[in-house]
């Protein structure tokens, strides 16, 4: 997959379908030269070199130029741009030397092609093997001063992806100031790119957002210090004809939970350039002699197929190498959370009595939300002191009830907090992070704890293994209920403030593993007031991020259309709640395309709605591997039309389930559901209109559903593969109960 000619000077990363070429010129730049679909060869080797001047520079007070060799920063496309020299655009790394100057500039030192894949320590990263991919490490050394510049590019043998990450090391004597260190830079020539973001808050977590990549530098970014509620850190370029099932796209995502940045804009060139990143806004780390810095991996993924292609390679990278592999392609159990139906407000027999409602309805799984310790019986206190209050429920008891009645048990953390009204703040104030010199904001009436601090980590970790390792739980969600503010460290002391925000992720990165270590049976939910930290750094830990607050229908509907066009369905926390906007059958579609579970009080369901909740209840769990394991296809964008339209087709072609949402009515237009990914020369029946045609038909053709359309109107249907045989039969209509019978 990787090669080096090494009398042309090309490395050539390439899989059967993608290619990604670079150079090292004569000056020891490394050159972008190409990235896109299979090249097998690159003839042209300067064929991204702009031949505008002579190379010419100043040597003992004289100009010095070679004739032969045209040569200019500016517009080419690098590896890694430099800073402060020719090349104006955003720089690859920033270091400030010992003597005050911030030039950085790295040239091309050696080489390896690794046997074994390397990651970045400490960071969450892809499980990846050598059978699966290689890893090219290119080292550059600083013009002047000792410093290297690691630069790692793994390719998959069967995924459109290339990996990256970046170390800087100082082998000098002296101690410098890292101010900026980027995990990828995507340099090309501009294919009128477009660029899609997400961008959100609570309620409202996801939303795309186009706009076409110009002159103007586009930052999308999160400054909150772990919370990518504003901007979340996957981003989409694709050129502006492309759609979702033709032309080139990229989705970039950064492996990071902290702060992040993607630079996106072409310069005065037109030569594009896309930067991913740590935060550079108040980031400035002390990197000692002997010391170094690792990025966050950074993934990108290439289709040359539309979005759909692009999206399904994202699914697969994310399922087959980053969740927990214990989790990664299970069905997860039907759950139901005490959180919706009773806030704070529960004791041992309301939860028993949940614990039978939901069995009857075929649920799996329960999990007591907030409010089981300290003194929590609103959200103002306790948060720090994790002990249960065995005055209010205990806890045992209901633990033992869940599993005798065959039903798992989960609760809720929310471990990187801390409440002013705690007594782990009366003990320990100092484990709060804020700046005493100012008044801190307190969000939700609560504060962050200083995870830059080992001891804190430590400590909090002591305190969740009293509960975990005391009681038998099966599950946990882990909150993160407000975001950074005042940021101040007590414990790093004035030289290393600025070193806070990673730092501090470095610590909930440390925790969380020494979580998913001790426990790794739990089945981890990480939560953020709904989806605030929806991120592949998160998924590293956690196979599931709950969804959002939101439960209204047709705002989910939105938010889950967004979250997937990044992240697998299986991922996405989606629950059915009492909001009554839409019958219970409605809701329960919608939530069925995530990780499926419930939020309310079953006692006060009619019987008409436990009805439903059972017999759905049941399509799920038959069919849930599609979503788990499938292949997703967005049919219809509610972008750009009435519909939300998506389906899951099976690994094998054999099954999908399709799903089909209009905002408005409609009460005359012509309609058809054309579906994708299926065999067109196989037949398969579909249970919404109760008939068999071949998959080209479905897919050209499609499912007539012009009929008036009440807004709202949701649509769950599986398409199954049968043999030709069965075609004749089912078409019968004397036939349609026992085609009724397939599903
Ligand atoms: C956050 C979560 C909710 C719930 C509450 C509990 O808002 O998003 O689901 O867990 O915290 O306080």
């Amino acid at each position: 997959m990787i090669k080096f000619d090494a009398k042309r000077k090309i490395f050539e990363l390439s899989n059967k379908e993608y290619s990604y070429y670079f150079s090292i010129n004569k000056l020891g730049y490394l050159i972008h030269l190409y990235s896109g679909k299979k090249l097998n060869d690159i003839t042209l080797e300067r064929v991204n070199e702009r031949y505008i001047e002579r190379y010419a520079y100043l040597e003992n007070n004289k100009e010095v130029c070679d004739e032969s060799y045209y040569f200019s920063e500016q517009g080419c496309l690098f590896e890694c741009g430099s800073y402060l020299k020719s090349d104006a655009r955003r720089p690859f790394v920033i270091i400030k030397h010992s003597n005050g100057s911030e030039i950085t500039s790295f040239k091309y030192y050696s080489h390896q092609i690794l046997s074994l894949n390397v990651s970045p320590k400490d960071l969450p990263h892809f499980r990846v093997s050598s059978s699966d991919a290689e890893t090219l490490l290119v080292t550059l050394k600083d013009e002047v001063d000792e410093i290297y510049l690691d630069l790692y590019y793994t390719i998959f043998k069967d995924l459109n992806v290339i990996v990256r990450f970046s170390k800087l090391k100082n082998l000098s004597t002296k101690e410098i100031k890292l101010k900026r260190l980027c995990s990828l830079e995507l340099d090309s020539v501009n294919k009128d790119f477009e660029l899609i973001s997400v961008h959100g808050q609570r309620g409202d977590d996801r939303e795309l957002e186009k706009i076409p990549v110009n002159h103007n530098l586009t930052v999308v970014n999160d400054n909150h210090g772990g919370r990518g509620f504003r901007q979340n850190p996957s981003i989409l370029i694709k050129e502006k004809d492309a759609n979702y099932d033709f032309g080139e796209v990229y989705i970039c995502s950064l492996l990071y939970s902290g702060n992040f940045k993607f630079e996106v804009g072409l310069d005065e060139y037109d030569s594009f350039r896309l930067n991913a990143l740590i935060n550079d806004d108040c980031f400035e780390f002390s990197i000692k002699s002997g010391e170094s810095f690792e990025t966050p991996e950074c993934v990108l993924a290439y289709s040359s197929e539309g979005i759909n292609k692009a999206t399904q390679t994202m699914h697969d990278l994310v399922r087959d190498y980053l969740l927990p592999k214990e989790f990664a392609k299970k069905e997860r159990p039907i759950l139901i959370n005490s959180w919706e139906p009773f806030l704070f407000n529960f004791d041992t027999e309301k939860i028993k009595n949940l614990i039978l409602e939901a069995k009857t309805l075929g649920i799996k799984e329960v999990v007591l939300d907030d409010g089981r310790f300290g003194k929590r019986n609103n959200d103002q206190s306790s948060l720090g002191d994790w002990d249960v209050n065995l005055d209010k429920i205990n806890l045992g008891e209901v633990i033992d009830f869940a599993h005798k009645n065959d039903m798992l048990f989960g609760l809720w953390v929310e471990p990187e907090m801390i409440s002013p009204d705690s007594e782990l703040f009366k003990t320990h104030p100092e484990y709060a992070l804020y700046d005493r010199n100012y008044k801190p904001t307190l969000l939700r009436h609560q504060l962050v704890l200083d995870l830059t601090n080992p001891e804190v980590v430590d400590y909090i970790f002591a305190k969740l293994s009293n509960i975990f390792d005391k009681y038998k739980i099966d599950y946990c969600k882990w909150d993160f209920n407000r975001y950074l503010s005042e940021i101040s460290s007590l414990y790093l002391g004035d030289e290393k403030q600025s070193e806070i925000f990673h730092r501090f992720i470095l610590g909930a990165y440390k925790l969380l593993n020494k979580f998913v270590e001790r426990y790794p049976k739990i089945l981890l939910e990480t939560c953020a007031s709904g989806g605030g930290r929806f991120d592949l750094g998160m998924l590293y830990f956690s196979p599931q991020i709950w969804g959002s607050d939101e439960t209204n229908p047709f705002s989910r509907v939105m938010i889950q259309f967004a979250t997937n066009i990044f992240y697998p369905l299986s991922t996405i926390g989606a629950h059915v709640s009492a909001s009554n906007s839409l019958s219970m059958q409605d809701k329960i579609i919608i939530a069925a395309f995530g990780t499926f579970g419930y939020e309310l009080d079953p006692s006060k369901l009619t019987d008409e709605e436990k009805k439903t909740i059972l017999s759905l209840n049941k399509i799920i769990k038959d069919y849930h591997h599609i979503v788990t394991r499938g292949d997703y296809y967005v049919l219809k964008s509610p972008y750009e039309t009435n519909f939300a339209s998506w389906m899951c087709v099976s690994k094998d072609k054999k099954e999908a389930l399709v799903f089909n949402f209009n905002f408005k009515r409609e009460q005359t237009k012509a309609r058809f559901i054309r579906l994708k990914g299926l065999d067109p020369d196989k037949y398969y029946f579909n249970s919404l209109t109760n008939d068999v045609y071949k998959g080209d038909f479905y897919m050209n053709i499609g499912i007539n559903i012009s009929a008036p359309l009440k807004e709202g109107m949701t649509m769950l249907f599986v398409v199954k593969q049968v043999n030709s045989i069965v075609k004749t039969v089912l078409n019968s209509k004397a036939q349609k109960e026992k085609r009724e019978k397939l599903l």
